[in-house]
C-alpha cells in the first residue's frame, strides 16, 4: 500500500515535470488606474506565451532558437499603456470585424449598418475602440498537457454600430509540443457580422535583431484577392501564378517586395493582401510556413479560416518606439492575420462573415514552433 503510494507520488513528480503550466500576475495599470493582468504559459520545451487582458493581447512570445536561446518574436510594447497610446493592434485580439469594411457601411436583412470611417474613407479592425482597447475577463487559468487560459469580453448590442449583443472568448493554450493554439469563439443576440483575429507582429529574429526581408515564407494560398488603392477588395480571386505573390514554395520576403511594376504591391507599399487558404475552410489545415535562416526558428501556421492577411509592418515608419525602446522600421515584422476576407459583408460570393443567433463562431489558429 505505502509502496502504491510513494509509486503514485513519483509518477505525479514526473507528470508534473513535463506539464506546462500557467501562471497569473499584474502587469501594471493604465492612466485612467485600471488594473492590468497578465497570463504566463509556460511549458517544458522552452517556450512561454504572455498573454494581457488589455485586448487578450499577445504580449510577448518567447521561442528558443537552433542553440537554445530564448528570445521573444514578436513585436510590442513593455507596458500596457503604451498599447493604448501608441496602438497598432501588436498582438491584439481585433474585432468585431479584423481589416477593412468598405466606406463603413454595410446591409443586413435590409437595413444598413453605418460604422466609423478610421482608415481612409474604409472601417478598419473594429473601430475607435475595438477589441484590442477593451478590458478583457480571466475566465480560467489551468495548467496540465496544456497550460490554458480563457479570456472573455462581451460588446453591448450596437457597440461601434455593430448590431447584437456579441459574447466572444479567446483560448490561449500551449503545450509541450511548442503549439500555440488560438481560439476565438462567439455568440450574438441577433444577426451580425463579425471577423476575429490575432494581430501578431512576428519577427523570428528574436528581439528585432534583423528586419524580416530575409525570412523565407510559403503561403499554402494559389489564389489571393486584389484590391483598390484604399485596400478593399475588387471582388476578383486571381491566382498566384506568376506574380509576385506566388508564395506556395519558399521565397524570401525581400525578394519581390519592392517589385512596382505589381499595382498590387504599390497599392499595398508591399504586401498587405488576403490569401485564400487552400483546402475546405472550417477545417484546420496549413496556411503558412516562416523561417528566419539565421536563428534558424521556423513557425508553422494552421487555421480554419477561410483566408489570411499577410502584412509586412508597411506602416511601421519609426516612430513606434516598442519593447527595449527599440525603433520599428518598414519590413520589420510579418504578420498572419487569419480570418474571413476583408469586406465580406459587402461581398455576397466571399465566404460569409455573418452569425446568427444561435450559431457558434469559431476560428481556430495554431502555431508551431521548431527549429531548422
Ligand atoms: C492590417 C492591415 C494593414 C494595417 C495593419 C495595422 O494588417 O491590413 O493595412 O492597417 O493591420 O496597422
Amino acid at each position: 500500500m505505502r509502496y502504491t503510494t510513494a509509486a503514485a507520488a513519483l509518477l505525479g513528480l514526473c507528470a508534473q515535470a513535463h506539464a506546462a503550466t500557467a501562471t497569473r500576475a499584474g502587469f501594471g495599470q493604465l492612466a485612467d488606474g485600471t488594473k492590468v493582468e497578465a497570463v504566463t504559459l509556460t511549458n517544458s520545451a522552452g517556450m512561454s506565451a504572455k498573454i494581457m487582458t488589455l485586448g487578450a493581447t499577445l504580449q510577448s512570445l518567447v521561442v528558443p532558437d537552433k542553440a537554445g536561446h530564448k528570445d521573444d518574436v514578436v513585436l510590442g510594447y513593455d507596458t500596457a499603456q503604451e498599447y493604448l497610446s501608441r496602438p497598432d493592434y501588436f498582438g491584439a485580439s481585433v474585432g468585431r470585424y479584423a481589416n477593412r469594411i468598405a466606406k463603413g457601411k454595410f446591409a443586413l436583412d435590409g437595413k444598413t449598418y453605418t460604422l466609423v470611417t478610421n482608415d481612409g474613407p474604409n472601417h478598419l479592425h473594429g473601430g475607435t475602440k475595438g477589441f484590442d482597447k477593451r478590458m478583457w475577463k480571466i475566465d480560467s487559468v489551468s495548467s496540465g498537457t496544456d497550460a490554458k487560459v480563457v479570456l472573455s469580453y462581451v460588446s453591448a448590442d450596437g457597440e461601434e454600430g455593430y448590431p447584437g449583443e456579441l459574447k466572444v472568448t479567446a483560448t490561449y493554450s500551449l503545450n509541450d509540443q511548442n503549439e500555440l493554439k488560438l481560439e476565438y469563439r462567439a455568440t450574438t443576440s441577433k444577426p451580425t457580422v463579425l471577423n476575429l483575429t490575432n494581430h501578431s507582429y512576428f519577427n523570428l529574429s528574436g528581439n528585432d535583431a534583423r528586419d524580416v526581408m530575409g525570412n523565407m515564407v510559403t503561403l499554402h494560398a494559389a489564389r489571393f484577392t486584389p484590391v483598390d488603392a484604399t485596400l478593399i477588395p475588387t471582388g476578383e480571386r486571381k491566382a498566384v501564378s506568376g506574380t509576385v505573390f506566388d508564395f506556395q514554395t519558399a521565397h524570401r520576403v525581400g525578394d519581390r517586395i519592392r517589385d512596382a511594376r505589381d499595382q498590387q504591391i504599390r497599392f499595398g507599399r508591399g504586401y498587405d493582401h488576403n490569401f485564400i487558404v487552400d483546402g475546405a475552410a472550417g477545417t484546420l489545415r496549413p496556411a503558412a510556413r516562416v523561417e528566419e535562416p539565421v536563428s534558424g526558428r521556423v513557425m508553422e501556421m494552421s487555421v480554419t479560416a477561410p483566408g489570411v492577411q499577410f502584412y509586412t509592418g508597411n506602416f511601421l515608419d519609426g516612430t513606434y518606439f516598442g519593447k527595449g525602446q527599440r525603433a520599428y522600421r518598414q519590413g520589420d515584422a510579418i504578420c498572419l492575420e487569419p480570418g474571413v476576407f476583408p469586406d465580406s459583408p459587402n461581398h455576397a460570393d466571399f465566404p460569409t462573415s455573418r452569425l446568427n443567433p444561435g450559431q457558434s463562431y469559431v476560428n481556430t489558429i495554431v502555431y508551431k514552433f521548431s527549429t531548422h
